[in-house]
């Protein structure tokens, strides 16, 4: 059975999860249950990222331990993977003694293998985003993240990058789908070429982290301690040989675009330094606006995953999230436009086409219909266009086109919203029921087809509608050619109800703190 390890980016628990944290965990999660619905081993995890000074210093504010702190915003994040209705298998968090014990074995192996060496270190640091940077990066005062810096030195740890710039590039040249999109892949590749410093790898200006073993006045620098955690939901450091995991040989670190230096650069690095191979594969996404601004508390437009969630449900949020951009790109998030698509897709589209077809065949044929003994070239027709449209679908999967999968699967109901339109079965009721029944049956057969490839995206709904076909529900989804020759239909209820676009003012959506 392929194996195949999904992580998301570990959230910092410095403010509370918004849309743009749901949108990486989303991804993950619908590339985790397309993999399963093939029958793969499938290990999903996402967690928090708990140390370092800012978390310190909110706390400190707060008049609260850190810890206390921590556990607290962790739980938001936890506690919004089931409205998402996220299927992860592991949660991690940084301030766990698996990661610790992970951290320090693998801090170990960094030393005994003579990458760190102790320093002094003087420069430019964000503390927003917990980075040093050099007097050619920063841009108006400001970090190339955009986060206010400081000058600073502190002895400090230090480990020999310089030393992996010719070992990375080589790598990202034998591995050319290392880093998605190609974008990133070519920036990565030139800020190797310009030459890699050492990095600071340890901090003595607070506490909150891990300790650096054998030397407690240091604690490791919070980067070191967050990538390492890909290691510790792997069984790190018990399960120590990665070159020999099968999760590890297929891992996919899907991260936005701004932390693809972390991952692409020091992370491989890091690995490398520790006879370990690098992950598999960096897939990074674009950064949503929030109606057509960047998201920030002082704007008061940080929009709430939890809000959509209660409001349309978590179907709706997870299709708007990777339906409205390519992956890769960036976009703007706006309830508007989550309402249009919503409501041409999911329900005039879709759910219209199921609702209209299954009550059809409670009322019309007494919740029973038979596999037809012949097909008119019409249906063939119509089969084969929704066959085309499914036909390449998975390789879009597998090559992050999110959006294009879903286009796919409109195609093919748009492809059955036109055949019943031309068909009218309602029409056949009296004159021909035979006709009118085979033509139903084609059509649930078809919608069983679409809805099967639309499960990873939209599992609620669904699972709603095979329920309401009684195709049994189990994974991996039997292929189309195992679709039953008999087929009852349950009573249907609408799986996506309209939203009425005057009510639009009415809906809050954005976070309060
Ligand atoms: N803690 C680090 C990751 C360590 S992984 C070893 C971190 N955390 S984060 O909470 O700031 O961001 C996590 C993820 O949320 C990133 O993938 C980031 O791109 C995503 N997003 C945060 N804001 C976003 C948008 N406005 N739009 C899209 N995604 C963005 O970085």
């Amino acid at each position: 059975m392929k194996a195949i390890f999904i992580t998301t980016p570990i959230y910092y628990v410095n403010a509370k999860p918004h849309i743009g944290h749901a949108y990486t965990t989303v991804a993950c999660d619908v590339f985790a249950r397309f993999h399963r619905m093939l029958g793969h081993d499938v290990k999903f995890t996402t967690g928090t990222d708990e140390h370092g000074n800012k978390i310190e210093q909110i706390a400190k504010k707060l008049n609260k331990k850190p810890q206390e702190f921590v556990d607290d915003i962790s739980l938001l994040f936890l506690n919004l993977l089931p409205a998402l209705n996220i299927s992860n298998d592991d949660f991690i968090r940084t301030t766990q003694l698996r990661h610790k014990k992970a951290v320090a074995h693998f801090w170990n192996k960094l030393y005994g293998n003579g990458y760190i060496y102790l320093g002094e270190y003087s420069g430019w640091y964000d503390m927003q985003n917990e980075a040093y940077f050099s007097e050619d990066e920063i841009n108006d005062g400001k970090s190339p993240l955009g986060g206010a810096i400081q000058f600073m030195t502190e002895p400090c740890y230090f480990f020999k990058l310089s030393e992996f710039g010719e070992k990375l590039l080589k790598f990202y040249d034998k591995n050319p789908d290392f880093i998605f999109p190609l974008q990133r892949r070519n920036e990565v590749i030139s800020f190797v070429k310009r030459g890699l410093a050492d990095l600071a790898i340890s901090r003595t200006s607070f506490n909150w982290g891990i300790s650096v073993p054998n030397d407690p006045k240091h604690v490791i620098y919070v980067w070191l301690d967050a990538l390492t955690n890909y290691l510790t939901l792997n069984g790190y450091p018990e399960n120590e040989n990665q070159s020999e995991d099968a999760f590890w040989q297929s891992s996919h670190h899907f991260v936005g675009k701004e932390i693809v230096r972390f991952h692409a650069i020091y992370w491989p690095a890091f690995l490398m330094a520790a006879d370990m191979p690098p992950p598999k594969h960096v897939v990074s996404h674009g950064w949503w606006l929030s109606e057509g601004e960047k998201m920030s508390k002082s704007l008061g437009n940080v929009q709430d995953p939890l809000k959509y969630c209660a409001l349309f449900g978590s179907d709706a949020l997870r299709y708007f999230l990777l339906r409205e951009l390519p992956f890769g790109s960036d976009g703007n998030f706006s309830l508007e436009g989550f309402v249009n698509r919503y409501n041409s897709i999911l329900s005039n589209s879709y759910g219209n086409l199921c609702q209209r077809v299954l009550s059809f065949i409670c009322k019309g044929c007494d919740k029973i219909i038979y596999r037809p003994s012949k097909l008119d070239p019409c249906d063939v027709e119509f089969i084969d266009s929704v066959k085309a449209a499914l036909a390449s679908i998975a390789s879009l999967i597998e090559q992050f086109a999110f959006s294009r999968y879903l286009e796919q699967i409109e195609l093919a109901v748009s492809a059955a919203n036109k055949y019943v339109d031309a068909q009218k079965p309602w029409v056949l009721k009296d004159s021909c029921p035979q006709r009118m029944q085979d033509i139903l049956f084609i059509l649930v057969e078809q919608i069983y087809a679409i809805t099967k490839y639309f499960w990873p995206v939209i599992p609620l709904a669904a699972e709603k509608i095979l329920q309401q076909i009684n195709v049994p529900y189990s994974l991996p989804l039997s292929c189309q050619d195992e679709f039953p020759n008999v087929v009852h239909v349950n009573q249907p209820e609408p799986a996506f109800m309209r939203i009425d676009v005057s009510d639009l003012g009415k809906f809050d959506v954005y976070s309060k703190d």
